[in-house]
Formats: C-alpha cells, structure tokens, sequence
C-alpha cells in the first residue's frame, strides 16, 4: 500500500493478521487494544458531544466542563464560538486522557418529538454543516479526533437499533448527508461514527455505498469510522464497507477469531483489513497516541476563561422570541419579582442519555437571580414535570455512600465505598476500583429528611435486584419476581417498582438500599426516587405569588428525562400542567416573562400571553447565570431559532412519515424539511427558522451581489449588507441568505438558506458584511438514470426517457436567481438578483 508515511507503512506490514485483527476491535467500553510487541497504543474516547465526560457512565464520573446542548449552539449561529467550543472540550479530553471526542452530532431536528434533538443543532442542514465545520477545526487543532456522529439518517429515537430510514439520495445529499460533508471538506475530520439504523435497507456500519462511494471516494474522507455501540451487524461486509473500529469492546464481530474465520472462509478480503487498519494507524498517529497521549489518571480544568466562555456561549445561544419592551428588568421600577415555574429551582442545563455529563458547576435560574438581582425574590414551584420519579438526592438525602462486596449476597469484606449525590446508580463493568464487574452487590444508606408530614411513594427502577427499607420497614423487596419492562438503563430497565410510607416533617429517618447484580444484563444498577402523595394546588400556588410581585419571571420545560437519547417525546405540549400555569400567572401578573428551557421545539400556544418570551434551551453549566445577564440587559440575548416552532403538530413537515411503521421510516417529506416546508405549503409557523431579537435595533442598507455571471463559475459570488446598530446600546445581528433558484429540471424548494455572517456592533457602528456563496450555493443534486433504493428495478420496461439527466451529479442551471437578505425565513429584509448565464454545468458529486 502506499501514500501513507513511514511509521504507518512499516508497522502494517510488520502486523500479523491476528494483530491486525485487534487493532480495529474496543478494548473496554473506552478504550480500544493495542499491540504491545509492535509498540502500537490502545486510544481512549470520550462522549461527547456537550463535554468530555471521561470513563463515566451518563452523567457520572469526573466533573467536566458542560457546554450548551447542541440546539443552543445552533441557536449562535457562530462558527467561531463553536471553534472556540471544540478548544475547550479538546483541552478537557486532555485532562480526561482521552485521545477521541465522540461529538459533534449533526443529525437534523426532523420532527419536533426526536428524543435527541437537543444534542442536534438544527432542522437546516447548511447551519448545521457550517457550525460543524468550526467545532470540529476546535477540537482537531489541538490534536483530539472528532467523531461526526450519526452517520446517517439517524433523526429519531424510535426503534433506533434497527429502524430502516427509507431516504431518496436526492434527499440524503442535499440535506441529511450534507452536515456530514461540511465536517469533512471543511472541518477537516478525522472520525465518523456510523449510526445504528439501516438506511435504504443496509445497516449504516456495513453499508458501501456511504462510507465508501461517498465518505471516501467523493468527499476524500481519510480518516477513521467507528460504529455507534453496539450497533455493528457483520464481519465481513463491515470490514469491506470500511468500517474501521467496532466499539465497544471486546468486540461481537471484530476481534482475531470473528476476522480470521471471516478471511479463512473468504467473506472477508485481507486488503479491506489493511485499509482498516491503517485509519487506525492515522488516528493513533494524528492525536500523539505515539508519544504517549491519551489513558492515565483523570483529572478536572475548570478554569475561569473556560467558565467564561460558556456563559457567553450560553447567551449567544438564547433567543428573545417575543418583547414589547419589557426586557431588560429594570430593578429600579421593580421592587419584587416572582420566579416561578418546575425549572427555576432545578437548573436542566443538558439533556439525557450518553451526552449527560456530571459538571464543575449548575447555577439554577433561581439561585443566580437571588443572588444578582437587587429585589425581593419570591418563588413558586408551579407544577410537577417529573415523567419518572427522579432519584432522591440533596436536600432529601444526605451521606449516601455505598459499600461494595464481591459475589451476590451483602457479605465478606467491604471491597470499595463510594458516595453518591443522588440514588442513581448505573454501572457499565466495574462500579469502581477493587469490584468484580461480573458479580457483586452493594449496601448503600443515607439519611432521609422530609419537609412536611404524610404518605410517600418509594419508586424503583433496577437491572439486578434491589431491596429499600427505610428504618426498620422493607418498603420493597424486588429481589424475586417479574417486575414488567421500562425504558430506564438504556431499555434493559424494569418498570418502576412501587411501595408506599408514612413520613414525619423534619424527623431524619435511615434509607438502606441493598442492591445485587445477580440477573442483570449490561447496565447494571437501580435508581430509587420518592414522591409526596398528598394533593397541593401548585398552580394556585404560583398564581397567588405572582399576583403578590410587580414581576414574574415563569421558567417551564423539560429535562434530561423527557428530552434523551434511546427515546422520542411522547407530545408536543409542555409537560404537566406548565401550559396552564403560563396562561394563569400571565392573567395574575400583567408583567410576566417566560423563559423556556428545553432541547426541541414544543408547542407555544400561550406565546402571546406574556410581555416577553425568552428561549435559553439546555445552555449548558452557567445556565443559571447566563439567564440573569439577558434577563437584567448585561448582555444582548444573541440567538436566532434554529429550527422552527410550528403552531400545532400536525403542520410538521414529517407529521405523516413519523415514527415509522413495520420497521421503517419513510423520508416521505423529502427535501422540504423545517422552514423549506412551511414555505412550500404556506403554514404560518409559531416561531419561524432564523427569528431572535436583540436589545439593540440595526438598519441593513445597500444590498449588493457581485461576482461571477456564468454557470461555469469557479470564485464566489458576494452578497453584501452595511449594517449599522443604530441604537444606544451594543448588540448582534445575523445576517441571513436565502436562495431562490429559477426553475430547474427537478423540483426544488422556494428557497433555501445558502449563507450567513453573525455581526457584534457597538451603539452607532457600522460594518459591511460579506456572504459568499461558492457554487453548491445555487446547485441541485440529481441522481440521474440511477435507480436508487431498496425496491430493486425488475421491470423490463424501460422508462421513460423525458428530459432527463443521465449522469448523477450536482447541476447549476441557467436563470436568475434571488438572493434573499433577511433576518428570517419569513422576515426579508431585501433581495437582488442575480443571473448566471451557459450551459447547465454539472459538478462532480
Ligand atoms: C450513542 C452515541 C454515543 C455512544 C457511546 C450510543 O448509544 O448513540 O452517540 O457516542 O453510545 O456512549
């Protein structure tokens, strides 16, 4: 083999094929193996895509910075901050050991019910694909792999592991492949993960066409693919497709024996192994694994740049939707401010699943403004939005420490204690040092303080076999028994288990938990939560507070149990009874703010009601601070929505194709995803793509394109704006452009946004921002002659010639063009047009 530099190519050919072998199979669920005769490393990875967790399992482990969710940093519009993002969390993999960060996710927001759409940035592939682009230049700068996650069509949760996602290629090149391209033309990437679906009938990490044909062969991708875990389906066909790592270890379908029958028997071709092998050879190569990067000790950064930076992020990424004026507070007309609502004492800065991360810091809304703002802070709950009970922890419970024994049964020696924060325990392998991941149990107590008297319930979810007493009473006893399925611990979960007590006010009572694995498969653990019984009126609650402030600021939403991998939301309302605790506290409170906290888009039919509406999403550790320096006017709120908020669900433009039926689902929308469908249809959304408000205001003047008139063209053509903040205060805009195309052989949607510049002014500035828009920008894909999907073509009858093009590729077609300047895809500030004149030209896919 040749092109690849010394080392590699001395190392490949000095490596049986039994070390071969080992080299593209995990290790650990971490870690993959190394090759200790050739001196060849084992790499560490990380998830991803919010922080750089390190070897703990979903939210556990050691502290991490937690940037905004992926939604937010959609919601900035600013590849730079994502540059400066991907830095952070490369200096964090640093500290972690870790040579690979398994982010960024670049799925689309498809339908507003996906379980992940809060680690995705948006419904708008170009957004998406720029914003990529800079994360991923971050995080490679300083010699961290990326890992552009979920190689492909992978936008919902539902039956996730074997889902057939049935997408047209017209459709996964302009719009859900495309993000992908961004990442490694302009990102620059080093790793792809492959997802765990089928598309078009193939399982992604076996299928040739994409990460051969298209990820290597026409986009030059010269890195490393990993499969999503566990989501590996063959031997031999993963191999040849170039799947390069199958994760996590110890590997179902790579490792030495799986690989060398695969070759002894013929189903696998010693030449696909050495490709393989060598992405491995890269990756060590490319992140100093070498020269000793990566493994070790883990250790925290936690400094006070890194915490700058994710507050400003946090702020770049909140969207003011609505604002009569209200905005800022001023606390010299406010002398007492009601902070209400399920998410004001509990800040939920990220979503749930593998890209939970436990972090340095979380600053509830509640507290920052207590802290901050100089009025009289009264607060109110508002309502439950728990969907499962969550775990108890502090102030319920304090000193909850396990003691670990080996085997099943609560006996020998002690091997390892632990304290915990909270009653979730979830163990993939070993809980901690000294404990036999395959066998054992543990003993974990705690003391429980209620605050006011009466009946609970005890809540259990377990994989194994767990037994709660509180004092001397057995309040379960879930050792033996079927106890029905849930979705907790990844889908391997039981159901919640339920016992009830009486509980006394402020009498500190003991809460033993006895867990053994035995039974349990993979992830293993139990989760125990507790809920008051008694009624509360607490929406009567919060109205009577706010009625008692001159202010209210309502925080509702979700959290890392209603928006999480492995699961899509159930309905696009509000949880619980959120919608009508606005509409209340807004009839109570004529000077009312709501705040939304959450990771996709939900229903916002009371978005009139209050005097201001303010979207911060899961924004990460400073959330709570962040909150207070838009709300009090420190800042300029610089977000613009991401993905549109349509007025009811059913205008979603995958309402009829979602989630799927006899193990598949259908791409029916095709191409009109998010604001190109409700152009398309003429649906007034709730919230449109692109919208936000600044507290500055800004006059866009002389709107100009220039730059070549050909379809042949090869420079960019230049779309530019003055801008000007013509207010007293400094503030962001962003310039948005859309493209209109003229008609074309295929169709294609109205407009499509082609282009975007973020711009920081002072009071009275003024900057000419430059759009440039390359060749794609005005181009469509066609597949040509090719019949491409799972229905094979058996008909002997040809098809109909008509006016047809023959070869696939993208073609940019004579005609005039308009290139829409606007500050959303409904609000056009202006248009110019431009024509290109020649033959239609065809660019190479
Ligand atoms: C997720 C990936 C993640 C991997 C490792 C999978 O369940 O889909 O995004 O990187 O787990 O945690």
């Amino acid at each position: 083999m040749t092109g690849y530099d010394g080392r590699i190519a001395e190392l490949l050919g000095e490596m049986t094929v039994a070390e071969k072998a080992e080299l593209v199979t995990g290790d650990g669920i971490w870690t993959t193996r190394s090759v200790e005769r050739l001196s060849i490393p084992a790499m560490t990875v990380t998830d991803g895509p919010n922080g750089a967790r390190g070897g703990g399992l979903m939210g556990t482990g050691t502290p991490t910075a937690c940037i905004p969710a992926g939604s937010v940093l959609g919601a900035s519009w600013d590849p730079d901050l994502l540059e400066e993002l991907g830095g952070l969390l490369a200096d964090e993999c640093g500290v972690k050991g870790a040579n690979v960060l398994l982010a960024p996710t670049i799925n689309l927001h498809r339908n507003p019910l996906g379980g992940r759409n809060f680690e995705c940035y948006s419904e708008d592939p170009v957004l998406t694909g720029v914003l990529a682009a800079g994360f991923i230049r971050g995080v490679q700068s300083r010699d961290v792999a990326v890992t552009a996650k979920h190689f492909v069509a992978n936008d919902s949760e539902f039956e996730r592991n074997t889902i057939d996602s049935q997408v047209d290629e017209r459709t996964l090149r302009e719009v859900y492949m495309l993000p992908f391209e961004y990442a490694v033309k302009d990102g620059g990437a080093w790793g792809i993960m492959s997802s765990y679906n089928r598309i078009n009938g193939t399982f992604a990490s076996e299928h040739e066409w994409l990460l051969g044909t298209v990820l290597r062969d026409q986009w030059g991708f010269d890195g490393f693919v990993v499969s999503d875990w566990f989501a590996v389906r063959s031997t031999g066909p993963s191999v040849a497709a170039g799947l390069s790592l199958e994760m996590p270890g110890r590997g179902q379908w790579y490792g030495p024996e799986k690989i060398m029958e695969a070759l002894e028997a013929g189903g696998c071709d010693e030449a696909d192994l050495d490709r393989i092998v060598v992405d491995m050879l890269k990756v060590l190569e490319r992140t100093g694994a070498f020269d000793g990067v990566g493994g070790g000790e883990e250790g925290q950064l936690d400094r006070p740049e890194d915490r700058a930076l994710i507050r400003r992020a946090a702020a770049e990424g909140t969207v003011l939707i609505t604002n009569d004026g209200f905005l800022p507070l001023d606390s010299s007309t406010i002398e007492s401010l009601a902070v209400i609502g399920p998410n004001a004492q509990a800040a939920k800065i990220m979503g749930g699943g593998s890209a939970a991360v436990r972090p340095y810091r979380n600053i509830s809304p509640l507290a920052a403004l207590s802290e901050r703002f100089d009025v009289e802070i009264r607060h109110a709950h508002g309502c439950d939005i728990d969907r499962s009970t969550p775990p108890i922890g502090a102030p319920l419970v304090s000193s909850l420490t396990a003691d670990f024994f080996n085997g099943f049964d609560h006996d020998g020696d002690v091997v390892a204690s632990k304290a915990y924060e909270k009653a979730d325990f979830k163990f993939f392998g070993s809980p901690t040092d000294g404990v036999d991941g395959t066998k054992y149990s543990f003993k974990a107590t705690a003391t429980l303080t209620v605050d006011f008297a009466g009946p609970y319930e005890i809540k259990l979810v377990q994989n194994g076999k767990t037994r709660v007493m509180v004092g001397d009473k057995v309040v379960i006893d879930a050792t033996d028994g079927d106890f029905g399925k849930g979705d907790d611990f990844f889908g391997l979960g039981s159901a919640e288990i339920t016992g009830t007590i009486n509980l006394e006010a402020d009498t500190p009572v003991d809460l033993t938990i006895e867990y053994s694995s035995e039974g349990g498969v993979m992830i293993l653990g139990c989760r125990v939560g507790l809920r008051a019984l008694g009624e509360r009126d607490l929406v009567g609650e919060a109205v009577e507070v706010a009625a008692s402030a001159d202010a209210a600021v309502v925080i509702v939403g979700t959290n890392d149990d209603w928006e999480t991998e492995g699961r899509d939301r159930d309905s696009f309302a509000l949880p619980g009874q959120q919608e009508e605790l606005i509409r209340r506290v807004c009839e109570a409170n004529p000077n009312t703010v709501v705040v939304i906290n959450v990771g996709g888009p939900h229903a916002m039919g009371w978005i009139d009601a209050p005097r201001a509406v303010l979207s911060i999403g899961f924004a990460g550790q400073e959330l709570g601070d962040a909150l207070v320096d838009v709300l009090v006017g420190d800042v300029d709120p610089g977000g613009r929505m991401p993905t549109t908020v349509p007025v009811r669900y059913e205008h979603s433009p995958a309402y009829l194709n979602y989630p799927g039926e006899n193990s598949t689902v259908r791409y029916g929308e095709g191409l009109y995803i998010g604001h190109r469908w409700f152009d398309a249809r003429h649906i007034e959304p709730a919230v449109p793509f692109g919208h936000g408000l600044s507290y500055a205001a800004f006059a866009w003047d002389n709107v100009r394109v220039s730059g070549p008139d050909s379809t042949s063209f090869n420079s960019d053509v230049l779309v530019e704006v003055d801008v000007t903040n013509t207010s007293d205060r400094a503030g962001s805009d962003v310039v948005q452009v859309y493209v209109e195309p003229p008609k074309s052989l295929l169709h294609r949607p109205l407009r499509e946004l082609k282009g975007f510049t973020k711009v920081k002014l002072g009071p009275g500035e003024t900057a000419t921002v430059q759009i440039p828009l390359d060749r794609r920008a005005f181009a469509y894909f066609d597949p040509g002659d090719q019949f491409f999907g799972s229905i094979p073509d058996t008909s002997p009858v040809p098809r109909e010639k008509g006016e047809r093009h023959s070869e696939p590729g993208w073609y940019v077609t004579e005609g005039t063009y308009r290139l829409v300047v606007a500050r959303s895809s409904v609000d056009h500030v202006a248009s110019v047009d431009h024509t290109l004149v020649g033959d239609e030209v065809r660019i190479d896919p």
